[in-house]
């Protein structure tokens, strides 16, 4: 099985969990892990299985104005983030299977996620999309809560062993 990993990171923190999950992945698949500035303008043939995760935005994945924003606290600026990736690849069917997955402020009932639009901008492109996940991190630029890169690692384990059946 072949995974395509492609993540977006204003703090790092994504940066981290996307590692860790291409890591769990390999235990299983080959893996080629992207930042999104970096990621091919459509899904090579040969994968099986896109994976993309970044950094919740106003309950949602990021756009240029909170970029900005992020950017304006000290974060990476970046062009384009994983919702135009995803906006911009070839219309027509995507038979790869999809997960996303993200990072979020660690407080109960802040609502929105930017895996959960990630899965229905996916579905919409005609991904077969399976559950998202959300990884936790203190305040706007981290660090990433205790835990959350191990489990980060094991998610991206099982998601590989549950794909290749
Ligand atoms: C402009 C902006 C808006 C944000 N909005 C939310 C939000 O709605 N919900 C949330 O949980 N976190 C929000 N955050 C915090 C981000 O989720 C956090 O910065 C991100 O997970 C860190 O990941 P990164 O280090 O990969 O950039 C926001 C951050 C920025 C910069």
């Amino acid at each position: 099985m072949r995974a395509l990993v492609v993540y977006e990171s204003m703090f790092g923190n994504t940066a981290k969990i996307a590692k860790a999950v291409a890591d769990g992945l390999a235990t299983g698949a080959e893996v080629t892990l992207t930042d999104v500035t970096g990621a091919p303008a459509d899904v090579p043939p040969d994968v099986d299985v896109v994976v993309v995760g970044g950094p919740t935005h106003t309950f949602t994945m990021s756009r240029q104005a909170t970029r900005e924003e992020a950017a304006r606290r000290g974060g990476n600026r970046t062009a384009g983030g994983i919702r135009e990736w995803l906006q911009g690849l070839p219309a027509g069917g995507h038979p790869q299977d999809f997960v996303a997955f993200d990072t979020r402020v660690n407080m109960p009932l802040l609502p929105g996620a930017a895996s959960h639009s990630a899965t229905r901008l996916a579905r919409k492109r005609g991904f077969s999309v399976t559950a998202p996940e959300c990884f936790l991190v203190y305040g706007y630029h981290g660090p990433l809560v205790a835990g959350e890169v191990e489990r980060a690692r094991e998610w991206g384990r099982l998601l590989g062993q549950q794909l290749a059946d």
